[in-house]
């Protein structure tokens, strides 16, 4: 603790700051991860580490020796992994891709990554972000492909330690010059990656020799043992001092109140702070810290998982990423990155993939490779596709802005993985730098140094005077489906009720507030925004407000809901035939779009986008107006009945 903590500090405080020291002090557990081909004696090595350091359970290596000899084997340590298999109360547990065990006097994670994929698919998801990687290479075969796709990839996802194990010493009769080839030959490109000290340990694992102790079999080799190169490998520090990263696993509701459950991925997350959540932008004060069977304190630190409330409930949900106002991700759909590729089918340019970063998700594509690097020569080249096992610097969009981080700065929030057909497919890791950050654009925000005020009129005030709450009931659909004429008869319905109303009608608002907009999607864009804004400020207010917009793209109309509460947004697809539009065609406007004396018209030649998940449904060509409107009245009625219970 430091002298200005240890001085009078509140108690809270105090805590907090050991918290934190004690995230990015050296934890007791160190992840290895284990590469190599399944042939190179990784089961074997495991299994002989076991037991060279006492933790094997009593009677195992007789165990062990018995079952060897029944098969007709000479003493197989890869056993070891299988009868500890069953072991789980013996205090050593194994799971499919664990081995648990203490090497002087600190515990370590082997994770055992049968193949690429599956050490691709843990490191890039971060599930087991590994510390420090033991690399196999077979002394009979020497430096083959997958050890140098291997080290690129430990080196891309920032393993920052490797030590490399030449095992199967023996087959090659101890020889000298086999180890010092091998050693040469990886070392030097392992140094061309930018690794810096890269032991080289040739082993027997089957034999023990190399694996605790030098052997007296390979007299010319002085460097250290297996074991003693790991108990040099020291853990990756959680990012505790790192600006905050909080993305949003599930957002669960509980009556009124929201938790919203994740990781802190980095930094410090504190009762009181005010976060933004990206890539939407809103923000919200954190009132509470939330654990399960841990006791109560007023701040998480990276590599917690806990749940917060906010202050005021704000529409958030899973995949958004918190962070401080002042620090945040930046948000794009644009960026480079390097990528790597798995699948047999070579990643292609401008074929959409699913992107998945923390919890976010969104469709994207390659928009461009840049080179593609061959891992063996680490030459690089141009090429239009990237085959299996590349790498590659590309470009990526993606089809909504997501928020991102550069991998060098945050690696929680700057790595993806690709998914095509629903199988993990590659992944990589993000360049940010050369393309602008879109929030300024996102939040609206052109000023700066602009500051909320808060009145002294609530919300629950509001409520109890008139007994209802602001709400925005959004009708869209295709010109001439009866938006206007059902939100018209609606607000004479609920206005007869005693609610205040308003109506804010597309063609009456283009009269005014967007008199400066046309039709195309920009434009259109823009004109729901300002209605919206607009429906927003008379919902605060405590006002019904009935939206008539044909409002076509749906993007649009969920960036309105984004800006409401829960349940003030009421979307009414007011869905009618186009046939049925066309034949009713009051204004003339359908004859004249196909003559082509108009453009750009919905439904004609622009399109809708239908709501896929809408509040209420009207079939204005079967439903009579009368019958609409109750339905969307009930709806109200019952949201307000929740909200007075
Ligand atoms: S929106 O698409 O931007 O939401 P809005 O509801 O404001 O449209 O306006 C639609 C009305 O504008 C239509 O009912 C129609 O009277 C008129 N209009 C004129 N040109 C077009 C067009 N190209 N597409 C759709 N509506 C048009």
């Amino acid at each position: 603790m430091s002298d200005e903590t240890a001085k009078g500090t509140p108690v809270r405080e105090r805590g907090e700051a050991e918290a934190v020291a004690a995230a990015r002090r050296p934890a007791d557990l160190v992840r290895v991860v284990m590469l190599g081909h399944v042939d190179h004696g990784k089961s074997t090595l495991l299994g002989r580490m076991l037991y060279e350091t006492g933790n094997l359970p009593e009677g195992k290596l007789e165990q062990i020796r018995a079952v060897s000899q029944r098969r007709g084997l000479e003493l197989e340590w890869a056993f070891a992994l299988d009868a500890l298999q069953a072991e789980r109360n013996q205090g050593i547990t194994i799971d499919a891709a664990h081995v648990w065990m203490r090497v002087g006097g600190r515990q370590y994670a082997f994770i055992d990554a049968p193949g690429h994929e599956e050490f691709i698919r843990n490191m890039v998801s971060g599930a087991s972000s590994a510390d420090a990687a033991l690399l196999l290479i077979d002394a009979t075969e020497g430096v083959s492909e997958q050890s140098h796709s291997h080290a690129y990839l430990l080196r891309l996802l920032g393993v920052g330690r490797v030590a490399v194990v030449v095992n199967k010493m023996d087959a090659v009769a101890w020889s000298r010059d086999v180890y010092e080839r091998i050693r040469d030959e990886f070392t030097g490109y392992l140094h061309g990656l930018g690794f810096e000290t890269v032991e080289v340990v040739p082993i027997s694992a089957r034999g023990g020799d190399g694996v605790r102790a030098a052997s007296e079999r390979m007299p010319w080799y002085e460097g250290p043992s297996v074991l003693e190169v790991i108990e040099r490998f020291e853990p990756r520090r959680p990012p505790a001092h790192a600006p905050l990263r909080f993305p949003l696993q599930d957002v669960y509701k509980f009556d009124e109140r929201r938790l919203l459950a994740g990781r802190v991925e980095s930094g410090v997350l504190r009762v009181g702070d005010e976060l933004v959540f990206s890539p939407w932008n809103k923000t919200g004060f954190v009132k509470s810290i939330e654990r399960w069977n841990a006791p109560d304190r007023p701040y998480a630190v990276a590599g917690e998982s806990v749940a917060i409330t906010l202050e005021q409930q704000i529409f958030v949900e899973r995949g958004q990423i918190a962070s401080h106002v002042d620090d945040a991700p930046v948000e794009t759909d644009v960026f480079d990155a390097q990528v790597f590729w798995l699948r047999p089918e070579p990643l292609r340019p401008g074929q959409e993939y699913t992107l998945r970063l923390t919890t976010q998700q969104v469709p994207c594509r390659i928009v461009r490779i840049r080179e593609v690097i061959d891992v063996a020569t680490l030459e690089r080249r141009q090429a239009s596709e990237i085959g299996r096992h590349q790498v590659a610097e590309v470009t990526i969009r993606t089809r909504h802005p997501i928020a991102v981080d550069d991998y060098s700065e945050l690696p929680a929030t700057g790595r993806f993985v690709l998914v095509h057909e629903g199988i993990n497919a590659g992944g990589g890791v993000i360049q940010v730098g050369n393309y602008p950050d879109l929030r300024p654009q996102l939040s609206g925000l052109k000023s700066t140094h602009i500051y909320r005020t808060h009145g002294r009129v609530s919300r629950e005030e509001r409520f109890e005077r008139v007994g209802y709450h602001g709400r925005v009931i959004w009708f869209t659909g295709l010109s001439g489906a009866g938006k206007s004429t059902v939100s018209i008869a609606l607000e004479r319905r609920l206005f007869d009720l005693g609610y205040m109303t308003y109506r804010l009608d597309g063609d009456n608002v283009r009269h005014g507030l967007s008199a400066d907009l046309g039709f195309s999607a920009e434009d259109r864009r823009e004109h729901i925004r300002r209605v919206g804004e607009v429906a927003k400020l008379f919902c605060d207010a405590g006002v019904i407000v009935l939206v008539a917009l044909i409002s076509p793209y749906a993007e649009d109309r969920e960036r309105v809901r984004r800006t409401l509460r829960e349940g003030e947004f009421i979307e009414v697809y007011t869905a009618c035939p186009l046939e049925v539009c066309e034949e009713r065609d009051v204004k003339g406007l359908y004859a004249a779009a196909r003559e082509g004396r108009i453009r750009g018209f919905t439904g004609i030649d622009a399109p809708y986008e239908p709501p896929t998940d809408p509040e209420i449904t009207i079939h204005t060509d079967r439903e009579p107006v009368e019958h609409c409107v109750e339905r969307i009245l009930d709806h109200i009625r019952a949201l307000d009945a929740a909200a007075r219970r």
